[in-house]
C-alpha cells in the first residue's frame, strides 16, 4: 500500500476573527456570536443527515460530522463552528460501554462505585480518537476564516454520568460517593482529568481555534464542595494547555453561587447561564474575565420584539466584561425555529461591541 501522502498544513489567517478577539478580552469590529448545540435538532437538514445513524458513529464518522459541524455556520453565519460530538465520545473511545439513548441522553452499562470500578476505567490514547482529529483536519479546510471550537465534558458532569449510570436530576449516587470515599472520589476524577486532557490536546494539536470545557452540570455543588472535590481536576485539565495559546471557555449551567471559583480554574473565558446577568458575571469574577452567553434558549419561543429586547440587553450587560461572546445561556432547544436564530444573529451583528 503507498504511504499515505501528508495532508498540506491549512493556512487560515484568524488575526481579525471576532470570536477570537472578543475571547483575548479585545473589542472586535462586532460582537460574535455562536450557539451551543447550533449544530442539532432544531435544523432539518440535521435531522435528514442523522437518519439512521447512532449518535455515536455519527460523531466518529468524518465526513457527517464534518458536514454537520458546517451546517448551522451555512445557514445562520455564526462567528464560530463547534466541532460535532459529545461529552461521551472519548469514554467510548477508550472502550466505556455507554450509549447515547434518543430523548434520554448518555447510557452507562456499568456504573462506576467503587475503588475497582475506577481501576478498570481504562486511559484514553490520542490514537483512539483519530476519527475526531481526522474531522478536525476536513473542517480547517472548509472553513476558511471562521473559527472552529473543540470541547470536552469537564471531570464532574463525565462522573455523574458514570457514576449515575445515566443522567440525573439530584447527583445523589454522585454526592453520596464523594462525600462517602473521598479517596475513591479524587481517584475516578484524576482519571476522568487524564482521559480530558488527552483529549482536547488531541483537538488542540489537530488545529482547533478555541476549545471550551462543558462541566454541564457543576451547578448542583455548592461552592465549598466544588472547590474541594471538583476545582482541582478541572485546573490541572484547563492548566494543560497552557502552552498553546488557544482561548479555553469554561461553562456550567446554574452556576452563578461558582463564577469566580470557575474562573478561577484557568480558563480566559467564562460561561453564563441566563439566570445572573453579565453585568453582575462580570463582578462575580472580578472584571478579569471575557463572558459567553447568557440568552434564556426559553427566550426563543417568545415574540419577535421580545427577542430582540432581551438580546440587546445581554448586549449592553456584556460591554462591563472585558470581552463579550454573545451565545445562549445553555444549548439550543430542539423545537427552536432556526429562523428566529438567524435573525438573532443579524441582530447581534447591527449591535454596538
Ligand atoms: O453544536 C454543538 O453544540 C455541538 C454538539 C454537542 C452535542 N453534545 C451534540 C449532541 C455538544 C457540545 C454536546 C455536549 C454535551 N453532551 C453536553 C454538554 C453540553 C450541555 O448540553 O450541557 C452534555 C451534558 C451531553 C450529553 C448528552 N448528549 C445529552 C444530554 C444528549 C441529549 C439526549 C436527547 O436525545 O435528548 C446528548 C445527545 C446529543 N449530543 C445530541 C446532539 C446533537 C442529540 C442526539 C440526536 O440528534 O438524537
Amino acid at each position: 500500500m503507498a504511504p499515505a501522502v501528508p495532508a498540506l498544513p491549512v493556512r487560515r489567517d484568524l488575526r481579525a476573527a471576532p470570536f477570537l478577539r472578543a475571547a483575548r478580552g479585545e473589542r472586535p469590529s462586532r460582537i460574535p456570536v455562536w450557539f451551543m448545540r447550533q449544530a442539532g435538532r432544531s435544523l432539518p437538514e440535521y435531522r435528514a443527515l442523522r437518519a439512521g445513524h447512532d449518535m455515536l458513529a455519527a460523531c466518529l464518522t468524518p465526513d457527517l460530522a464534518c458536514e454537520i459541524t458546517l451546517q448551522p455556520v451555512r445557514r445562520h453565519g455564526v462567528d464560530a463552528a463547534i466541532l460535532f460530538s459529545d461529552i461521551v465520545v472519548p469514554l467510548y473511545a477508550a472502550g466505556v460501554g455507554v450509549r447515547i439513548v434518543p430523548g434520554t441522553g448518555p447510557v452507562v452499562a456499568e456504573p462506576i462505585r467503587t475503588l475497582d470500578d475506577v481501576e478498570r476505567l481504562p486511559p484514553l490514547h490520542p490514537e483512539q480518537v483519530a476519527p475526531v482529529t481526522e474531522t478536525v483536519g476536513l473542517l480547517l479546510r472548509e472553513l476558511g476564516e471562521t473559527p472552529l471550537i473543540g470541547f470536552a465534558g469537564a471531570p464532574f458532569t463525565l462522573a455523574s454520568y458514570l457514576v449515575e449510570g445515566g443522567p440525573s436530576r439530584n447527583h445523589e449516587r454522585t454526592k453520596a460517593l464523594m462525600y462517602s470515599a473521598p479517596d475513591v472520589w479524587h481517584a475516578l476524577m484524576a482519571r476522568l482529568a487524564d482521559l480530558t486532557g488527552t483529549f482536547l490536546q488531541a483537538q488542540v494539536a489537530a488545529g482547533v481555534d478555541a476549545v471550551q470545557l462543558f462541566d454541564s452540570w457543576a451547578g448542583a455543588l455548592s461552592e465549598r464542595d466544588y472547590r474541594e472535590y471538583v476545582l482541582p481536576h478541572s485546573t490541572r485539565v484547563l492548566r494543560g494547555l497552557d502552552g498553546p495559546g488557544v482561548p479555553r471557555i469554561h461553562f456550567g449551567v446554574g452556576t452563578g453561587e461558582l463564577l469566580a471559583a470557575m474562573a478561577e480554574a484557568g480558563a480566559d473565558v467564562v460561561g453564563v447561564d441566563w439566570r445572573v446577568p453579565l453585568d453582575e458575571a462580570a463582578r462575580r469574577t472580578g472584571g478579569t474575565h471575557p463572558l459567553q452567553g447568557n440568552l434564556d434558549p426559553a427566550v426563543l419561543f417568545a415574540d419577535r420584539a421580545s427577542v430582540e429586547a432581551q438580546a440587546r440587553r445581554i448586549a449592553d450587560e456584556g460591554r462591563s466584561a472585558p470581552g463579550h461572546v454573545f451565545n445562549l445561556g445553555h444549548g439550543v432547544l430542539p423545537e427552536t425555529d432556526p429562523d428566529v436564530l438567524t435573525r438573532l444573529v443579524e441582530l447581534v451583528h447591527t449591535l454596538r461591541p
